[in-house]
């Protein structure tokens, strides 16, 4: 078919998404509805509500989606859908969703890795050259991926505890500020005059594995100490000291990979894509080392199910279809 309009659906975490591409590419529509406002009081997202929230926006943000499309049902020649990684119960919603469409319309079904959707955010606004490296960090990710050709995945590197964004929404509860808590803490770094030096986890010399548990506990530690000496604590000074020591590590890590793989490109995918100062220094290091960056638009780096429809397109192109038995896989490997 010269039109492969696929109907891709994401529910892995607090975002319900819908979302209409054509051939891969083209976005008809991606409509986001997040939860945020629901999950901030309890400084974190619940599962059990994200769920509920889940079920009870699928088919309105499917409706709106298919309507700002400008499509209709029958147009739709593949629903994709998010197996995993991710909260059980929350993929489940747009499992079932995904696997009832696909029944009724007859058409096929493929469950798609939420990472390879990530970077594949990529493919709606670039073009991605091969061999690349995508550097994914999120509140529940913080990865380097090789792909060495189109949709095959080789992860280099991961994080051995928290996740980048979960690093900062902590660091952030503990300087009181509201959740998510990595938006705060990026404006109040880029407020310091100064920074309160904290470690670098760099590991063993050749990994490309990272860990930021230790970090906090530094941070954690620094707050303490200053209350127990009954000192002012300068929290723009600590935030801009954290900020530091994170960006160091997951740039030095990153354009090491992609001289070490031979990467024609640099891929920044997820949510924490939108930190200024992460941003700010990958351009400059890519820029010295003249490796191309990409970086997709926010909308696009936060979940979303437009970046789902265009990793599913691979599968679509390849006949690679899932049964109408797909599991929710909360611990899909890539
Ligand atoms: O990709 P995403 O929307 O959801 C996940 O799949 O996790 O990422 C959300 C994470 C949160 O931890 C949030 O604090 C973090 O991204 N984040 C940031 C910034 N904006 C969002 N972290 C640091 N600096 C930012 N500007
Ligand atoms: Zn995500």
């Amino acid at each position: 078919k010269a039109n492969r309009i696929i109907l891709a659906i994401e529910t892995s975490c607090d975002e319900t998404s819908v979302a209409v591409i054509r051939n891969g590419k083209q976005i008809l529509s991606n409509v986001v509805s997040s939860q945020i406002d629901i999950h901030e009081r309890f400084g974190g997202v619940v599962p059990e509500i994200a769920s509920r929230k889940h079920v009870e926006s699928i088919t309105v943000i499917m409706e709106q989606a298919l309507k700002e499309s400008g499509l209709t049902l029958n147009d739709i020649s593949a629903i994709a859908v998010t197996q995993g990684p991710g909260l059980v119960g929350a993929l489940l919603v747009g499992i079932v969703a995904a696997k009832t469409l696909a029944m009724a319309l007859d058409i096929p079904l493929i469950g798609t890795h939420h990472i390879a959707g990530h970077i594949y955010a990529n493919e709606l606004v670039a073009e991605m050259e091969y061999p690349c490296m995508a550097l994914v960090v999120s509140g529940g990710h913080t990865e380097l991926v090789l792909l060495e050709s189109e949709g095959s995945f080789r992860m280099v590197g991961r994080t051995r505890d928290d996740a980048v964004g979960e690093a900062y929404d902590k660091v952030a509860r503990a300087l009181h500020l509201p959740y998510p808590g990595g938006p705060y803490i990026d404006r109040l770094a880029s407020e310091a005059e100064e920074a309160i030096p904290l470690p670098r986890a760099w590991l063993e010399a050749d990994s490309y594995d990272f860990s930021f548990s230790g970090l906090k506990s530094a941070v954690l530690a620094v707050i303490n100490q200053t209350k127990m000496k009954g000192l002012e604590l300068n929290e723009a000074a600590l935030a801009r000291g954290f900020q530091e020591s994170v960006i160091e590590v997951l740039v030095t890590k990153a354009l090491r990979a992609v001289k070490q793989f031979g990467a024609k490109q640099l891929l920044l995918c997820g949510g924490v894509a939108a930190n200024r100062g992460l941003r700010a220094s990958l351009q400059a290091k890519c820029e010295a080392n003249q490796v191309p960056l990409l970086i997709p638009p926010l909308s696009l780096c936060t979940d979303n199910a437009a970046m789902i429809g265009a990793a599913a397109n691979l599968k679509l192109k390849r006949g690679q279809y899932s049964g109408l038995d797909l599991k929710a896989d909360p611990g899909l490997s890539l």
